[in-house]
């Protein structure tokens, strides 16, 4: 593993919902999902992530994301690039301190038909707990609701 990304080693792996995660905000019902998340590295500075949800019943694919993350050498900033199956394309940038890392979006782009409302900020905390598994939440303010949760997981390294 390059030394770069060392301070995120506890990301590494691949990961599975244990129970399945929590959807949530105002303007909808609060629903369940599975998900499977793939975080590895080729030697590089950086991370390589997808996060692939799925129906809990139907295993139907639901919301899908790709992408990168990096750290900035001898610093503890990060940024995370992500592209999404909903014509979404963002940037955060935040910090990792210990085994805990916080990120907000600094850009998102969308397709010129992306379904509104559109998200306008984004926030993700990662962390790995007392059991050594993997949590994200992530919130978020769209056009029509202010800064909100939309999403609680918890996985287990599998
Ligand atoms: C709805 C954004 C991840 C499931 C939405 C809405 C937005 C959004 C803007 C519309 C809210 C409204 O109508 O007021 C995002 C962003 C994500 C993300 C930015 C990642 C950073 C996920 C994930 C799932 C998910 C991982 C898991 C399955 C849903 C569902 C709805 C929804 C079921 C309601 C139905 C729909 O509009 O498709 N999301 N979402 N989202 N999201 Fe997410």
């Amino acid at each position: 593993m390059n030394p770069v990304v060392e301070p995120l080693s506890w990301m590494l792996g691949t990961w599975l919902s244990d129970p399945p995660g929590a959807g949530t905000f105002s303007t909808l019902q609060p629903f369940q999902y599975l998900e499977e998340v793939y975080i590895s590295h080729v030697g590089q500075p950086v991370l390589n992530f997808s996060f692939n949800a799925f129906h809990p019943d139907t295993r139907k694919p639901m919301h899908r994301e790709c992408g990168f993350i990096r750290l900035k050498p001898d610093t503890n900033k990060v940024a995370f690039v992500s592209a999404q199956n909903t014509g979404i394309v963002e940037v955060e940038e935040g910090e990792v301190n210990g085994q805990e890392l916080c990120i907000t979006s600094h850009s998102i782009a969308r397709i010129s038909f992306a379904k509104e409302p559109h998200v306008e900020q984004i926030t993700r905390k990662f962390r790995l707990n007392s059991e050594g598994k993997l949590e994200q939440t992530v919130s978020m303010a769209t056009t029509t609701q202010p800064m909100t949760q939309h999403l609680h997981i918890t996985y287990k390294k599998v």
